[in-house]
């Protein structure tokens, strides 16, 4: 637990705006749980729910996120924002980006990528899941919960997706403590944060195109009967997925999942 000490006066030492209050947990259901019951009780903008252990943690798509207790880093932030509701989902993309960047600390830069929209993989495994859950407000400041899981020190994984998935203790031979990389990723957040939701991506596109793992991959979009087919061709300004379609037509891709085409890990 020493790792995840003192992390209230560290973030205030971090010059940003998100400055907790950081609140340790043994166990929860969820750190998003708990950043959303702490919103509605009035919690403010910057306040952050760290776990050793989740009993239901969730992860994207209705799918469930384990992790053995005390080795890995979950948590949850919560932002209020004043932003354009089709703006909101921009906040995934800032998570990711966040993440791959503090990674890019402890590992070569080159082997980290985003897939889009918000996993993190190292050399196509992943190693960090994000999911961000919004209450959007006609007037006033938005509710945005943004959870983070990553996999520091876990060694193995359950077989359904020990092909899939990975840690920074298996990628790096001095992986960060926790503490220091949740300062990281909420340094990256506070970063780029407010800025994307006011204005778009705008400067931040550049470095998320640069992380794109999904550039030139074949994949596909959407499920059954409807889905699509084809070759990754980069994020766009708007922050959708452009997919040229083996038909030859570019469509653009804004939610749902991708999956590497022939390739359907358990881990993504
Ligand atoms: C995914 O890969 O589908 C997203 C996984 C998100 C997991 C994190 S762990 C902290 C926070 N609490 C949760 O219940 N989920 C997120």
């Amino acid at each position: 637990m020493n790792d995840l000490g003192d992390l209230d006066r560290r973030l205030s030492a971090s010059g940003g705006r998100i400055l907790g209050p950081v609140h340790l947990l043994r166990e929860t259901t969820s750190t998003n749980d708990e950043a959303k019951d702490g919103a509605k009780r009035g919690a403010p903008h910057g306040s952050i729910w760290i776990a050793e252990s989740q009993t239901a943690g969730r992860g994207r798509q209705g799918r469930t996120w384990t992790s053995p207790r005390g080795e890995n880093l979950l948590f949850s932030v919560l932002l209020r924002v004043t932003a354009r509701p089709e703006r909101v989902p921009l906040a995934a993309l800032v998570a990711g980006l966040a993440v791959h960047d503090a990674i890019a600390e402890t590992v070569a830069r080159d082997r980290v990528k985003v897939k889009w929209p918000n996993d993190v993989w190292i050399d196509g495994r992943k190693v960090s899941g994000i999911l961000v859950e919004s209450t959007l407000q006609r007037t006033g400041p938005s509710v945005v919960v943004i959870g983070i899981g990553v996999n520091v020190h876990t060694r193995s994984f359950p077989e359904e997706i020990e092909s899939s998935a990975t840690s920074l203790a298996l990628e790096s031979s001095t992986p960060p403590d926790r503490g220091e990389l949740l300062i990281d990723i909420v340094k990256n957040i506070d970063r780029d944060v407010e800025h994307v939701l006011a204005r778009g991506l705008g400067v931040v596109h550049a470095r998320l195109s640069e992380a794109d793992g999904l550039r030139g991959m074949r994949v596909s979009a959407g499920e059954g009967t409807a889905a699509v087919v084809g070759v990754a061709e980069g994020i766009d300004v708007d922050g959708k997925l452009q997919l040229r379609g083996d038909d030859g037509i570019l469509r653009r891709v804004s939610s749902g999942e991708v999956h590497l085409s022939g390739v359907r890990r358990m881990a993504e």
